[in-house]
């Protein structure tokens, strides 16, 4: 019998210098740099110049790759059309996908070692994801596309595109913080799986889409949408204890908590709380922050111990329920922020590119005969 390890838990599938984590001490860097760091100091723009570019711009890099986002932010009529096509019902994050896919046909870049066109298609990647989902969410809505603007940053245009008003800039540098928060975190099932279509060198369109298709599950990007349903189901204080014991009592999951490396609390949640604290401070009525405090309290009574804590979808959801943004798009803005990630581990890839072909242990029959159809049995389920 071969090792078998499920989930390839704890098995370095890739060398990389793209970012770490220590799960011990609750470490993360980007290229070397803290997430503290970052995010008291830096841009989303900015880190992910530093996630592609593996060192921080200078004054003149920063406004160039600014600007060339800024340029590429338009999506094609034939985009919209494709988002106006799709059901109103449906999840955005399959709406994504579908579009970024659909990118790839307008834009071909099969080059994949090509430096322009890998530039370029990183460019056009950063600066279309949030207008697709802005489009999106406005055309299930009734509501008619907005434009981008090209006067406005990242954030303020994002937040622009999908509420046609710029907003306050304190929201925007909050808003700006949790997509450096978000922009990469090492080997993660979705950095994993656009990886893997990146060893066929597929295009960098192919290898996003895979990438958001995989981040879309409750296990992974999805958490975030399900921590705000779990605590609008909880929906009082009085209730944690009896619904969390429950769930801790029948082995459920409980979403925004649990971390395959990280053993201690995630510290881009800390930084989230914080953010989330800032926002619910002149909340009068039970605010879903305070329920999540209490969460996080109870949790740690119940399973602190064995290293089940709160990580980054805990607090994320919270923050963009505040800025009132619906819930089912915050695993898309999720996607926004790591295609920075998944772009840098893409290219990584592409340099030193050995096809993913994992093995498997076989345990079905062999010599099995083949039945007519006429003798075969009906099965029951
Ligand atoms: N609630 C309750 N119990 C948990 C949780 C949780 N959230 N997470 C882990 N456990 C328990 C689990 O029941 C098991 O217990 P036991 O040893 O008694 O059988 C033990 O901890 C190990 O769990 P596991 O699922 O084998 O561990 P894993 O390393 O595969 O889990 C995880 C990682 C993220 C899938 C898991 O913690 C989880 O499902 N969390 C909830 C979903 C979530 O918040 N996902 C976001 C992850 S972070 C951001 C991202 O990737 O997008």
């Amino acid at each position: 019998m071969r090792d078998f390890f499920p989930g390839l838990a704890g098995i370095p599938a890739a060398k990389s210098s793209i970012s770490f984590v220590d799960g011990e001490k609750g470490i993360l860097e980007y290229r070397g740099v803290r997430i503290e760091d970052l995010a008291e100091h830096s841009s989303f723009l900015e880190t992910t110049f530093l996630l592609l570019r593996n060192r921080l711009p200078t004054q003149l890099e920063l406004e160039n790759f600014t600007r060339d986002i800024s340029h590429h932010r338009r999506i094609k009529y034939r985009i919209i059309d494709l988002l106006k096509s799709l059901p109103e019902h449906g999840h955005p994050m399959d709406a994504l996908q579908a579009a970024v896919a659909a990118l790839g046909m307008f834009y071909p870049a099969q080059e994949v070692l090509n430096e322009d066109t890998r530039y370029l298609t990183a460019v056009r990647l950063i600066a279309k994801l949030p207008t697709i989902v802005a489009a999106f969410a406005r055309l299930r809505r009734g509501d008619e596309v907005i434009q981008p603007r090209d006067d406005l940053s990242y954030a303020d245009n994002f937040l622009y595109m999908l509420t046609k008003r710029v907003p306050d800039p304190s929201l925007a540098k909050i808003f700006d913080v949790c997509l450096i928060l978000h922009a990469e975190h090492t080997m993660n099932a979705s950095t994993f799986s656009g990886m893997v279509t990146a060893s066929t060198l597929a295009d960098p369109y192919t290898v996003i889409s895979s990438a958001i298709g995989t981040l879309k599950g409750p296990l992974h990007g999805g958490a975030n949408e399900a921590v705000i349903h779990m605590l609008e189901e909880i929906n009082s204080l009085d209730h944690i204890p009896m619904y969390l014991d429950h769930k801790l009592t029948n082995k459920e999951k409980v979403m925004g908590f649990g971390h395959r490396i990280y053993k201690v609390k995630d510290p881009r949640a800390i930084v989230m709380q914080g953010f989330a604290q800032q926002l619910d401070a002149h909340r009068e009525t039970q605010s879903l922050f305070t329920l999540a405090r209490a969460v996080e309290a109870h949790m740690e009574s119940r399973v602190g111990p064995k290293g089940i804590r709160p990580n980054v979808d805990f607090y994320s959801g919270i923050i963009y329920h505040r800025m009132g943004i619906e819930t089912d798009l915050f695993t898309p803005i999720f996607a926004m922020a790591r295609v920075a990630g998944w772009l840098a581990h893409c290219f990584e890839q592409y340099q030193e590119n050995h096809l993913f072909r994992p093995d498997q242990i076989y345990e079905g029959p062999h010599h099995r005969p083949y039945e007519p159809i006429e003798t075969r049995e009906p099965h029951s389920q």
